[in-house]
């Protein structure tokens, strides 16, 4: 299970944290990922000038578009699951 966490906090909600998450579903409903990603929204991560944040497992991604959510989610999520051992 790959762990989503995306900033919440009202800097982040301004850049578009909504936006990017509605995407981020989206793409997991469509590929059936269900199993494989959890999203979560979480507080501030205390680098609002940088948003929008987030971690995925544990690996902090700045300045993240809502217009670059799908490329981000590919190339951080899918690609990695992919190269993942099947368990
Ligand atoms: S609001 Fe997202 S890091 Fe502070």
């Amino acid at each position: 299970m790959m762990t989503v966490r995306i900033c919440a906090g009202s800097s982040c909600h301004l850049r578009g944290t909504y936006q990017i998450i509605e995407v981020f579903k989206r793409i997991i409903e469509e590929q059936a990922l269900q199993n494989q990603v959890e999203l979560k929204g979480c507080f501030c991560m205390g680098r609002c000038t940088d948003g929008v944040n987030m971690e995925i497992d544990g690996r902090a991604l700045t300045g993240i578009k809502p217009e670059e959510a799908a490329d981000v989610f590919q190339r951080e999520v899918i690609d990695p699951l992919k190269e993942r051992p099947a368990s």
